[in-house]
């Protein structure tokens, strides 16, 4: 299945797996790629050496292309940025801030530039700073988010810009991958289904959490932060929902939240913990190797795309 993202990046499959916060480090991020997908390492907040210590892990792991997600509101963005350059990574995939300013150095060094968006008039604005994709993500996603739907934000960044776009937030089988490719968008970028991957270093209480969800179980905490987050119901979206109600500080809630998603993935404590996850959790029935996960949703499509 080639589209200008598998010639972008140099993959088999268009399928890229979302760089989750604790989530996706070295051996979820190269068993994707091994599997022919692209596999992202989180930055997140993470220390630069850290990062860098992920990144050469994921080299012993894979030769194949992977990426770095960075989350530009980190304190290290800037190390990590350069950091990037000196590991030669193929790819980066951008969030939280503009990246305008490091795009020379990226491109200077051959890494491809990928924001992810929730807007038309920010992707049209990362594809004046040089990006040479977009991820379109909508709110059926774990994680942050924006306002706008899959639905409806695919077709219209699809129509605004000229580079590919990446559809990302709700997509867990053949079908909604098939569903992204009939909107325009030439890849798709999943997270919560690559959550319960093997190969995904996350408590199993974490992923069994997500197996048995529901479709209604996710819910969003922070919309009166302006910085809304989807995760699965628990003691803590109860706690924090309700500070939010009463009218609780940004400082408040941010208090509450510190350091819980690492509570909920490492410690599997997914009562007090964030456990991020999309509204498509509820499709999701079990524990799959990467390959495995990439092989059923590729076939699938085929099959319903009728190009095989
Ligand atoms: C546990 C978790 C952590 C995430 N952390 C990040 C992150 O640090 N940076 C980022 O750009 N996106 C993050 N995301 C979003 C994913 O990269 C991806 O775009 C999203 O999960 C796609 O939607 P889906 O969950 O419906 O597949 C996270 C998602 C999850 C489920």
């Amino acid at each position: 299945m080639k589209t200008r993202v598998t010639e972008l990046l140099g993959i088999e499959y268009p399928i890229i797996q979302g760089g989750m916060a604790w989530v996706a480090e070295h051996n979820l991020a190269a068993a994707v790629s091994n599997a022919g997908g692209f596999g992202l390492i989180g930055a997140a907040n993470a220390p630069t050496e850290v990062v860098r210590d992920q990144i050469r892990k994921a080299k012993e792991l894979t030769d194949k292309p992977f990426g770095v997600n960075i989350m530009l509101l980190s304190p290290h963005a800037e190390e990590i940025a350069k950091i990037v350059v000196e590991e030669g990574v193929a790819a980066v995939t951008t969030g939280a801030g503009n990246p305008e300013k490091y795009m020379e150095m990226w491109k200077a060094a051959g890494i491809k530039v990928i924001p992810v968006v929730a807007s038309v008039a920010l992707a049209r604005r990362m594809e004046r700073y040089g990006a040479d994709a977009v991820v379109a993500e909508g709110c059926e996603s774990g994680g942050h988010i924006g306002e706008q739907t899959t639905m409806t934000l695919v077709p219209q960044v699809v129509d605004a810009v000229n580079i590919p776009v990446i559809a990302a937030g709700g997509i867990g089988d053949g079908r909604g991958f098939a569903a992204i490719r009939m909107l325009g968008a030439e890849a798709a970028q999943i997270g919560t289904r690559f959550v319960v991957a093997k190969e995904a270093v996350v408590h199993d209480a974490y992923k069994q959490r997500v197996i048995a969800a529901k479709d209604i179980d996710s819910e969003v905490t922070g919309r009166s932060t302006g910085h809304p987050v989807r995760q699965l119901r628990n003691k803590m979206t109860r706690e924090y929902l309700k500070m939010e109600k009463e009218g609780a500080s940004f400082e408040e809630l941010e208090y509450l939240t510190l350091g819980s998603l690492r509570k909920a993935v490492v410690e599997g404590d997914i009562v007090d913990g964030t456990v991020m996850a999309g509204q498509i959790a509820g499709l999701i029935k079990q524990e799959q190797t990467c390959s495995q996960i990439i092989q059923e949703i590729i076939k699938e499509a085929e099959q319903l795309l009728k190009i095989n």
